[in-house]
Order: C-alpha cells, then sequence, then structure tokens
C-alpha cells in the first residue's frame, strides 16, 4: 500500500458519523474493481455474500461458502488501499454456535484480509457478535431484510412496516451496538423507522432501500452499473449501462475479428 494513503478501519466509521459526514459502501468481489472503486473514493467495501446472486448465478446467498468468500475478501483486499474491506459471513458460517462463529469469522480477517466481517440478524446473534468484538474482530450488524432468510421471510420483501416489527428492530438495533458491532446495515425498511434507528444509535447505519436518513448507503455494485441481469430492486439507481457498452464492444470485437480487420494487417514491406 502507497504510504501516504491511511487505510480506514472500523472506528473511523464511527468518527465519520460523529463528524456528520455521509459514509459511502459499496460491495465489490474482485480486485480489479476494488481497485476502480477506491480511487473513486469509496469508504467502505462490502464484500457481499449477493456475490451468490451477481457473480456465481445463484437464486439465492444460501449456497455461498466461507471458502468463496474468503476467496473473494483476499481478492478484494488486494486491490484496496484506503477503503475498509469488510466480508459477509457466508450462511451457516456464524448460526450453529460461538466457537464456530468466532473461527470463521477469524479466517476471512486472516486469509481474506478483511478489517471486519458483517452478519445478519439481532438478538440470535448477539453472543456471537460479543465475543467477537471481545477478541478484536469488529463486527457490522445487518437488519430488515435479511436474504439468507428469504425462505422464512416469504420472499425480499419490506420489513418492518408493522408498528410491533419496528419496535423489534429497534431494539435489536440497539442490542447490537451494546454487544459491540461498529456499524449496522439496514435493508430494505421504511425511512422512518431508518430514520429513528439512526438518531438513536452512536454506531453508524448503512441503508440499502432505507431511505435519506440513514448515515451511509450501500448498493451492490453489479446492480448500480447496469450490470446485473433479471431483477434489480425499485431503489437502485442506475449510474451506468456497462453491461450494454460491454456487450456493444465484444459484439465489435467479434466483427473486426470475423472481418480480418483486428489485428491490423501488417504493413507491406518495400520492395527492393
Ligand atoms: O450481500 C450483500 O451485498 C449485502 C448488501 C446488500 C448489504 O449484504
Amino acid at each position: 500500500m502507497p504510504e501516504h494513503i491511511k487505510r480506514l478501519r472500523a472506528p473511523d466509521l464511527i468518527e465519520k458519523k460523529k463528524r456528520g459526514e455521509k459514509i459511502v459502501v459499496l460491495t465489490a468481489y474482485d480486485a480489479t474493481m476494488a481497485r476502480i472503486f477506491d480511487a473513486a473514493g469509496v469508504d467502505c467495501l462490502l464484500v457481499g455474500d449477493s456475490l451468490g446472486n451477481v457473480i456465481l448465478g445463484f437464486d439465492t446467498t444460501l449456497p455461498v461458502t466461507l471458502e468463496a468468500m474468503v476467496h473473494h475478501t483476499a481478492a478484494v483486499s488486494r486491490g484496496a488501499s484506503r477503503a475498509l474491506v469488510v466480508a459477509d459471513m457466508p450462511f451457516l458460517s456464524y448460526q450453529v454456535n460461538t466457537e464456530e462463529a468466532v473461527r470463521n469469522a477469524g479466517r476471512l480477517m486472516r486469509d481474506g484480509g478483511a478489517g471486519a466481517v458483517k452478519l445478519e440478524g439481532g438478538r440470535p446473534v448477539l453472543d456471537a457478535v460479543r465475543r467477537m468484538v471481545e477478541i478484536g474482530i469488529p463486527v457490522m450488524g445487518h437488519l430488515g431484510l435479511l436474504p439468507q432468510s428469504v425462505h422464512q421471510l416469504g420472499g425480499y420483501r419490506r420489513q418492518a412496516t408493522r408498528g410491533e416489527d419496528a419496535r423489534k428492530l429497534i431494539e435489536d438495533a440497539v442490542a447490537l451496538e451494546e454487544a459491540g458491532a461498529f456499524a449496522l446495515v439496514l435493508e430494505m425498511i421504511p425511512a422512518e423507522v431508518a430514520g429513528e434507528v439512526t438518531a438513536k444509535l452512536r454506531i453508524p447505519t448503512i441503508g440499502i432501500g432505507a431511505g435519506p436518513f440513514c448515515d451511509g448507503q450501500v448498493l451492490v455494485c453489479y446492480d448500480m452499473l447496469g450490470l446485473s441481469q433479471g431483477f434489480v430492486p425499485s431503489f437502485v439507481k442506475r449510474y451506468a449501462d456497462c453491461g450494454e457498452q460491454m456487450r456493444q464492444a465484444v459484439e465489435r470485437y467479434a466483427r473486426e475479428v470475423r472481418e480480418g480487420r483486428f489485428p491490423t494487417p501488417p504493413p507491406q514491406e518495400a520492395k527492393a
């Protein structure tokens, strides 16, 4: 890493909230994109288990393994110089018991080079969060729509829309902060609920489909760059149409190869 670049760490995001600075988070899955996003000034690169959908072609995040997460986290860590790299803990890597959760989080830090891990849920994961924080592993929480629970939730739906559910979510958010989480992703919940959580917590909230009152925002990079195929959530803003640009570039390449225009023929040698 160049010496003049200061790597952001978990406490820096809390400092940003204190200063009222918005936090920019984007998912990344490989070194090339990590390098580009880092150079663009993204504060935090989340190696999301959404890689199951956008990179590996699965319907859900459930088939993503710890090995896949370590592999992609290591690539992102190699590409990033300044951004904090947060690795998602995949399904079944932290839910079975605290000991396994800590060991798996440790692998994402030791072998993946992550600066923090993220896991989904509230009360059921508090013991794991406490233990990780106790031994020096920064943890980002994740409430609202929990993609790893899609089968139980009945689909990718907005959460905490009823008063009782919103109250539970706010209690979970406070409990995660008390357990030592340094930040909290809020996914697909009403903006007012996200605003209430944000006002209550000392740690920053990072919204995705949760309105403008969060301390930061995260998007799946393939969605905002126009690379995702099929369903894209309605809250996503598309900042580029890279998929279409790539298709056109590849079509031009194919045409030029077929027509013998690439590579360009060498200049005719001058006849003596
Ligand atoms: O896996 C992921 O990309 C995520 C974000 C949607 C927050 O968890």
